[in-house]
């Protein structure tokens, strides 16, 4: 039996949402939120709980399917294990929702550093690199450290088609041709790309490379249990079992409609309350973990691309959304929290606190007498202290924050987390009434970046910038 099916096992890893720092009960009337707000949201949190439901099964909202689908999640372990067995590096090719889960999820399961250490005592995972931004140094810089005889490059992206990725995609395939041979490229390329005809899936299939299929339904940041995710997670030897049944445990307690009884809801109607309620329009997530902190920089994108809309499904201008922030603790308690315990009330954290941090690093017995309160500590208490300590300052400042608490870091817990994370934004965005899914803002740059590259298609996109460039330069000092 695997322990995420012993259910004793399992009621000692749910992850908790404490929200008393959020109500005004405990900060007061001015920046807190009262049962009566609460209460009052409750007829549409229902309403909303209802349409996520319709949309889920009418199959629109596709990631809540994912934990589900273990016929896909066996194919694609089956298919990392075997191309893991000549494979030394992992390259993901991919940028935002393509790339971001992958990376949270290898930050936070992996070793800590993880592409340090030798082969053997890799145990044979690969090593991981991901390239996202098209910055040619750091491009470069990868390439240089890789052999292409024992490298993966996982070349992601849903449309097929997006500048970054496809540009970095041309350089690979031309190093793999170039040092091993046009014959090889498809030994060494695995695409993750919709299930419906693109530009690379075209070329893909005329290749052979292999192909993995990210669902019509699933979009890039809701896809990290899809095979955006999971594959090079497979790759990179975690569970992905146990990683699918926390995100089914976390789907389990996050169906329910009644608002204070579901954590994702519960935690999205008080972003949503201080965001439209209290003027808290800045959210800060804030691990107490350095494998969490990747999770803030998914969460950010996942937050920011789904909620900031300027119109709502009825066509009204509401230019919604919180600017969400990543922070890490203890570090930004020397870099951001004076900003946070005195600055504007306009922002609310969530901390992501970790109980058991399963390393052991222990203060000496003996130190220097001014250091006496120290010996003995053990790190992971002392970071957990830290935090105590941000919590405490922050209470008294009257400041708003929410604690997730995570039992210990592993792959249920990340599988709880990430797909609570998922639920808790869709759901706010049916507060807000926008489309969570979708991202326009982003399409509309993609489209500029065509104009400017010269794409045929998009000759008027090219217009439109030189008449706007013009313009630029009035004002240059
Ligand atoms: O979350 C999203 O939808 C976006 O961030 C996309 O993942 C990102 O724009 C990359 O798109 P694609 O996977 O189509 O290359």
């Amino acid at each position: 039996m695997e322990r995420w099916q012993d259910p004793e096992w399992v009621k000692t890893m749910n992850i908790r949402l404490d929200y008393s720092r959020m109500t005004a009960d405990f900060i007061g009337l001015e920046h807190g939120i009262t049962n009566d707000e609460i209460d009052s949201l409750v007829p549409r949190a229902t309403q909303v709980a209802g349409d996520i439901n319709k949309r889920r099964k009418s199959g629109e909202y596709g990631f809540y399917q994912l934990p589900y689908d273990l016929v896909t999640a066996g194919n694609v372990v089956e298919t990392a294990k075997a191309l893991r067995k000549n494979c030394d590096n992992l390259v993901l090719i991919g940028i935002g929702g393509s790339a971001l889960g992958a990376a949270a999820l290898f930050r936070s399961l992996c070793h800590p550093l993880h592409n340090l250490l030798t082969k053997k005592e890799r145990v044979g995972i690969p090593r991981f690199f991901v390239i996202d931004n098209v910055d040619p140094a750091t491009c470069r810089a990868v390439f240089n450290q890789i052999d292409p005889v024992n490298t993966i490059f996982n070349i992601v992206t849903k449309a097929g088609t997006t500048t970054e990725t496809v540009s970095q995609f041309l350089i690979a395939r031309q190093l793999i041709s170039g040092t091993l041979g046009k014959k090889a490229v498809k030994d060494h390329i695995v695409v993750t790309t919709d299930n419906r005809p693109n530009p690379l899936r075209k070329i893909a299939e005329a290749a052979g490379y292999t192909i993995l299929d990210i669902p019509e339904n699933v979009g890039g940041r809701f896809s990290v249990f899809s095979p955006v995710g999971i594959f090079p997670a497979a790759v990179l030897g975690i569970d992905i079992e146990e990683l699918l049944a926390g995100a089914w445990l976390a789907d389990k307690r996050c169906r329910t409609a009644e608002l204070r009884r579901n954590p994702a809801y519960m935690a999205g109607a008080l972003h949503y309350l201080a965001d439209t309620r209290k003027g808290l329009h800045i959210t800060a997530m804030m691990p107490y973990s350095d494998a969490l902190y990747q999770i803030a920089f998914w969460f950010r994108q996942l937050w920011a691309e789904s909620l900031g809309k300027s119109l709502d499904r009825d066509g009204n201008f509401v230019h919604s959304g919180q600017t969400p922030v990543a922070a890490l603790g203890a570090t930004d308690q020397h870099s951001q929290l004076q900003l946070y315990m005195e600055g504007p009330f306009n922002k609310m954290i969530t901390f992501l606190i970790v109980e058991n941090h399963n390393t052991e690093l222990k203060i000496p017995a003996v130190v220097e007498d001014d250091f006496s309160y120290l010996k003995k500590r053990e790190l992971g208490d002392l970071l957990n202290i830290e935090a105590q300590s941000t919590q405490m300052g922050l209470a008294r400042a009257g400041r708003s924050y929410l604690r997730l608490i995570l039992p210990e870091v592993n792959p249920f817990t990340i599988g709880q987390l990430l797909f609570m994370l998922e639920v808790q934004t869709v759901f706010t965005g049916g507060l807000y009434n926008i489309n969570p899914l979708d991202q326009p803002g982003v399409v509309a740059s993609k489209e500029y970046i065509y104009g400017l590259l010269g794409h045929e298609n998009y000759r008027g996109k090219a217009e439109e910038i030189r008449a706007q460039q013009k313009q630029n330069g009035l004002y240059v000092i």
